[in-house]
């Protein structure tokens, strides 16, 4: 079992880049299902979703193939009818079920596995299923798995109730190949939902309105291949940024667009620390003396992202006073706490709000990733506390970012990827 080794305390300097990103790749991949013609998506970054993703599209007889190094994903569904997914290997990633719109659009039907909950909480996908139907599919829940056909979707007016990424994304593509106009009502507005909805006008859709709560889609007959890059990752950008305050150093992270980290910028700031542009695509992040407590609410986008709250919350355990951090998003994304705690943090959950008493310091101890965010979290504080920390369950690290601590290493930090074969050679000399 792989598990990283840090010795924290060094203050991390230097400039960083972010890949692309997870959380744009994984629905275009899956967009890329709308045509038989040939697309070529760049910017891929290589985490463990993004190749889960891969498989779930071979696993339908795509031709799938990746250049991790460059970052170049080229799929050709081709004109053969699509096979039907495999159900275990959907069932291991939640954004498999990105693949139901695109089904739907091009087979008019598909049985895939209901996504389970998972550790942040038990994510259904009622909105999905509803606006769907609303376009003329049918669905039933057999076995555990979603069985849907339709006679051939339609434009229609539909109102999220939520505005949930995934379901904006599943119906946004659905509705492209539809006959007639479909209008979406409190749409989900994150960037990833913009670079969907301009990938999918490369292959010749019709979507306005991405980015705003009011989508309009003209369907059309068919789409077309494309080359598209997809933006950098908003998430991976802020929690370095959050890496070079946490450590005391001072970073310049490369490949950002500034406007997509409003919420985070703002927060910091009003903590105290040195957040500033210096580039088109960069941005600076240093520490400014002891990070001042504050108050956080996580809220759809512009909000303040759900998928940074566990990372912030490291920093506010090494403030100067008592911060609050309300999680409406997930009703379980505090898991993260217990490894803090037990570096030392001083942190107390009441329902959706955990009550945060900043440490003049944080301990090293052996702590287990409980979720993909929950991960970053504990690796950003190792970084910070004094000792050493022992981070095991990094396969929800990898499904998230890509070889991190090595570009952490390379900006000074003290961080080693230790697998138990290596271990079990030594002793063994094998
Ligand atoms: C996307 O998940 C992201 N994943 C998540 O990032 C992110 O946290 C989330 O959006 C919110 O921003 C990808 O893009 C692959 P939602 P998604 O549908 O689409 C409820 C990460 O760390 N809901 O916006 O699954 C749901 O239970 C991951 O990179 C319904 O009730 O999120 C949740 O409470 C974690 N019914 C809330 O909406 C539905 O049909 C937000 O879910 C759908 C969602």
């Amino acid at each position: 079992m792989d598990r990283l080794l840090i010795r924290g305390g060094t203050p991390l300097r230097g400039r960083v880049k972010v890949n692309g990103s997870k959380n744009a790749a994984l629905p275009i991949i899956a967009a890329a299902l709308l045509t038989g013609d040939r697309v070529i998506i760049e910017e891929v970054p290589d985490l463990l979703d993004v190749r889960t993703m891969i498989a779930v599209l071979e696993g339908l007889g795509t031709a799938v193939d990746y250049h991790p190094e460059g970052g170049r994903l080229r799929v050709v569904s081709g004109d053969p009818p699509l096979a039907a997914p495999h159900a275990r290997l959907v069932s291991r990633m939640r954004a498999s079920f990105l693949i139901l719109g695109p089904l739907l659009a091009r087979k008019k039907e598909v049985s895939l596995p209901l996504p389970g909950g998972c550790a942040i909480g038990t994510r259904p996908v009622d909105l999905h299923l509803k606006g769907l139907a609303a376009m003329g599919a049918e669905f039933a829940i057999v076995n555990g798995a979603v069985v849907g056909r339709t006679a051939g979707l339609r434009g229609a007016q539909i109102y999220l109730d939520f505005p949930s990424v995934g379901a904006t994304e599943n119906i946004m593509m659905a509705a492209t190949l539809a006959c007639g106009t479909t209008i979406l009502e409190n749409a989900a507005t994150e960037p990833e939902i913009v670079d969907l909805a301009n990938f999918l006008n490369s292959m010749g859709a019709s979507v306005v309105g991405a980015g705003t709560p009011r989508i309009r889609i003209e369907g059309v007959s068919a789409l077309g291949g494309t080359r598209y890059s997809i933006i950098p990752d908003r998430i991976e950008a802020g929690t370095l940024l959050l890496a070079g305050i946490i450590t005391g150093g001072d970073l310049i992270v490369e490949n950002v667009l500034p406007d997509h980290l409003k919420a985070l910028k703002a927060k910091l700031m009003e903590a105290g620390a040195i957040v500033e542009e210096v580039g088109p695509a960069a941005m600076r992040a240093a520490a400014n003396g002891l990070t001042a407590a504050v108050d956080l609410k996580t809220a759809p986008y512009p909000g303040f992202s759900t998928d940074l709250q566990p990372q912030f919350m490291a920093l506010l355990a090494l403030s100067g006073g008592i911060g609050t951090i309300t999680e409406t998003i997930f009703e379980n994304r505090f898991r993260h706490i217990e490894g803090l705690n037990r570096m030392g943090a001083q942190i107390q959950v009441e329902g959706r709000r955990a009550i945060v008493r900043g440490q003049p310091s944080l301990s090293g101890a052996p702590v287990i990733a409980p979720d993909l965010r929950g991960a970053a979290a504990l690796l950003l504080a190792g970084l910070a506390a004094g000792g050493e920390t022992e981070l095991c369950g990094l396969e929800h690290l990898w499904r998230g970012y890509g070889r991190l601590e090595e570009r952490l290493a390379s900006l000074g930090a003290r961080i080693e990827l230790v697998s138990e074969e290596s271990e079990w050679a030594m002793q063994t000399g094998g």
